[in-house]
């Protein structure tokens, strides 16, 4: 299989996982271990959400990440800020990211926005260089419109 059939794949369990439950954290939880599991070469996938003004990690999968991120801080703060996709080829070019696990070396972090407001990100890692590109935006954006429409964001 080639990464789009594993991303059309990854779309289809998702929908799947999340029809019929509607807690927040059950279907982080499955979401985050479905893109682990579908994504070849990532080493940290999950979500942080906004809490009191500041991103606080969520589900995911990987290495123990840091708790909070303030509102324009690395790449995460940073998508919240703009409400735009960050995809970082080189992380360690990127000024202020947050160093998680030392092995990451590019990023892909998708806001979560649902009627105007920013409710957390999609965040995933990979040691790999440039590992995110047009398709994995294009699929992880899908991803995260799978999500809005399933999920709650407010309980
Ligand atoms: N690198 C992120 C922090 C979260 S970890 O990657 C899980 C950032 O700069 O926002």
């Amino acid at each position: 299989m080639n990464r789009k059939d594993n991303y059309d794949t990854m779309l289809l369990m998702l929908k799947g996982q999340l029809s019929g439950e509607n807690d927040l954290i059950a279907n982080l939880s499955n979401a985050s271990a479905i893109i682990n599991i579908m994504t070849d070469n990532i080493n940290w996938a999950g979500f942080y959400l906004m809490k009191d003004g500041e991103l606080v990690v969520g589900p995911f999968q990987g290495k123990p990440a840091c708790n909070r991120i303030k509102l324009g801080k690395g790449v995460c703060g940073t998508a919240v800020l703009e409400r735009k996709v960050q995809r970082v080829d080189n992380v360690h070019e990127f000024e202020g990211h947050i160093a998680c696990d030392s092995a990451s070396n590019s990023e892909i972090v998708v806001p979560i926005i649902k009627n105007d407001t920013v409710y957390g990100v999609l965040d995933i890692d990979s040691e790999e260089f440039s590992r995110f590109g047009e398709l994995e935006e294009e699929y992880f954006v899908k991803f995260v419109e799978i999500l809005n429409q399933n999920i709650d964001w407010t309980k």
